[in-house]
């Protein structure tokens, strides 16, 4: 899970490395380094820490060169250090190369190129690569990746400068990302688009089992084993400020305040006309297929796979389709869940999720079709199914989901009601009335924010005392619970249970005391009584309780410390709205604790390793 970048091509080499290294920091941020050819020689520039710290070495040492890469990185194997950071080299400095991925035979490569003399430095499973590079290097690095590729056995995107050969650079794919840019007189590579996006608009995608052989005016796709490809060219239509933190003091505030917007973009020209209809034809699923389901099975992890059960939830309910949701890493070991009657339906913000990709894998090997919800097109998890649905929520930088996790849900629900029509479950007055609701939800999120969101502030600030969180909900808020705890764990790194409110007297009461607060979604409908009752348990335990509610709900006064109001809607829908409290108050709760809110400890934005 690293960032990578290379460029060829007149322009300050190191700072457009630099700038492309910027926009990946989301992708692991413990060290960071530059490979640079000059004059003949590499120059290699590496730093410990943000991208700050190796930015401050390049402006005093100011490499000039017409080629080079670059690379920001979370550990997996060796600490962080700048022995670990890339770029790594062979013996004698000769050639560099940067890698995202892990290589999972590196102890054994290892082993055998030390027998053959080559001497290592880092602990690093990357280290292998310029040196099988340099035991088949003959003149020819295109050559020389090929023969080195076949010794790697694992996942990589690899990208490699040899000192011999100026004004060249070849990067190779096998389930990491990478892309190409193509400019005018200048090229690039890098993970992912918004690196090279202030420079290029234009790129080729590159897949499992290609490469790409670069120089500043010519870009080859190969296959691995040197087959010319031919590739379409991608035309990005983001625009560069979209990925800027728009004058907010962080992604996150960022992207939450974004909402409104992100559920406009995927809502899109999917809910037509005043009737209202439904248009999800690029699902591409066929409606006997669509009738056939016996079973749905969401494949994601972390925030992604709560907006997997708040979807789920409303599938169920409205299809009466069995829907099974476990996180990824452990989903692709229950081996008899997939067969040709199921759908798998993965959900990733980034697409490029490690566990969901295996899982994915799995579900298509035994049969079963997959519909990719994913924010990032043409990414791994929406190239790998069969079918996408695509958020179209915008880029997400913070490294907590946001944004994306209530386009995520609202996706699921226009797919749960594509289902529940196509199976002739839902009458048509209920599926338009449903049409209706999921049109209004981006203004009444807009609604919420500005009705609501200094009061949620307010809040954060008199619980900041507090140290122990439980978060609860029933039924389609059940994913709330979760995700509110998720998010305050993640950010403001403070202990926070998910349970499912019935869940309570089954154990979690227990940690009830003055100490605790619990937040709790407590919105109309089927769950509403049963969840008060749950709230009294609390309070008369000494608990303080903030309930996320509905508008005009007085009720609720009686049985919570503080409410935070929410619009109405249909219950099932409910989650995308009750789903912004928790964000921000979580955010206002890291911020004022001083937190690092875009990049938390020990977390990155993209989980690219198992
Ligand atoms: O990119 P993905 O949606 O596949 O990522 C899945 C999780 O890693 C992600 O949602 C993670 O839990 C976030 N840090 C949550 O804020």
């Amino acid at each position: 899970m690293c960032g990578i970048v290379g460029y060829l091509g007149p322009r300050t080499t190191y700072e457009v490395l630099l700038e492309g290294l910027r926009r990946l920091e989301y992708r692991g941020y413990d060290s960071a380094g530059v490979a640079i050819q000059v004059n003949g020689h590499l120059e290699v520039i590496k730093a410990q820490g943000k991208l700050s710290v190796l930015a401050d070495l390049l402006a005093q040492r100011k490499p000039e060169g017409r080629s080079g890469i670059g690379h920001t990185r979370w550990a997996t194997h060796g600490p962080p250090s700048e022995i670990n950071s890339h770029p790594h080299c062979d013996c004698e400095g000769h050639i560099a190369v940067v890698h995202n991925g892990i290589i999972e035979n590196y102890l054994e490569l290892r082993e055998k190129l030390q027998a053959e003399g080559h001497k290592f430095k880092s602990q690093t499973d990357t280290e292998v690569i310029p040196h099988l590079l340099e035991k088949y290097y003959r003149g020819d690095l295109e050559k020389a990746m090929q023969r080195a590729l076949k010794d790697i056995q694992g996942s990589y995107a690899a990208v490699a400068l040899v000192d011999k050969q100026p004004g060249l650079i070849v990067a190779a794919r096998q389930y990491s990302p990478l892309v190409a840019g193509i400019g005018e007189g200048e090229n690039f590579v890098a993970s992912d688009i918004p690196a090279i996006l202030k420079f290029t608009r234009k790129a080729y995608l590159i897949d499992n089992g290609e490469m790409v052989v670069v120089t500043e005016q010519n870009i080859d796709v190969k296959t691995i084993e040197g087959k010319s490809v031919k590739k379409p060219v991608f035309q990005v239509k983001w625009d560069a400020a979209m990925a800027e933190k728009g004058g907010h003091k962080h992604f996150m505030i960022k992207e939450i305040l974004e909402q409104p917007d992100a559920l406009r973009q995927t809502i899109g020209q999917r809910i037509r006309g005043r009737g209202p209809t439904l248009n999800l034809e690029e699902t591409k699923f066929s409606d006997a297929f669509l009738k056939r389901i016996k079973k749905i099975v969401i494949i994601a992890c972390g925030t992604a796979s709560y907006a997997g059960m708040a979807g789920g939830y409303c599938i169920e309910r409205l299809c009466g389709v069995p829907v099974i949701v476990d996180v990824a890493s452990e989903l692709q070991h229950r081996e008899c869940m997939f067969d040709k009657s199921t759908l798998g339906i993965a959900i990733s913000q980034s697409g490029e999720t490690a566990d969901t990709l295996q899982a994915i894998r799995m579900a298509r090997r035994q049969g079963a079709k997959v519909l990719a919800i994913t924010n990032v097109i043409g990414s791994s998890v929406a190239r790998e199914s069969d079918s996408n649905l695509y958020i179209q929520a915008g880029p997400e930088i913070g490294v907590a989901s946001t944004k994306a996790y209530t386009s995520q849900i609202l996706a699921m629900l226009l797919f749960a009601m594509k289902l529940a029509e196509v199976r002739g479950a839902i009458k048509p007055a209920r599926l338009r009335g449903l049409l209706r609701a999921i049109k209004k939800l981006p203004d009444q999120a807009a609604e919420f924010l500005a009705k609501e969101a200094k009061h949620v502030k307010r809040l954060a600030k008199k619980y900041l005392w507090c140290k122990r969180y439980l978060y609860l909900g029933r039924g389609p808020n059940y994913s709330t619970a979760m995700e509110g705890a998720l998010k305050l764990k993640e950010i403001a790194y403070i202990d926070a249970e998910g349970y499912a409110a019935g869940e309570m007297k089954h154990g979690p009461l227990a940690l009830v005391t003055e100490e605790c607060t619990v937040m709790s979604a407590v919105v109309e409908g089927e769950h509403y009584e049963k969840s008060l009752g749950n709230l009294q348990e609390i309070r008369a335990r000494g608990g303080k309780v903030i309930a996320i509610a509905n508008e005009g709900d007085a009720e609720i006064e009686k049985y919570a410390d503080d409410v935070i109001r929410i619009p109405k809607t249909d219950e099932l829908l409910s989650p995308v709205l009750a789903g912004i409290p928790v964000q921000l108050y979580a955010y206002h709760v890291a911020d004022m604790l001083g937190c690092e809110i875009d990049q938390p400890r020990n977390l990155a934005k993209s989980v690219t390793v198992e």
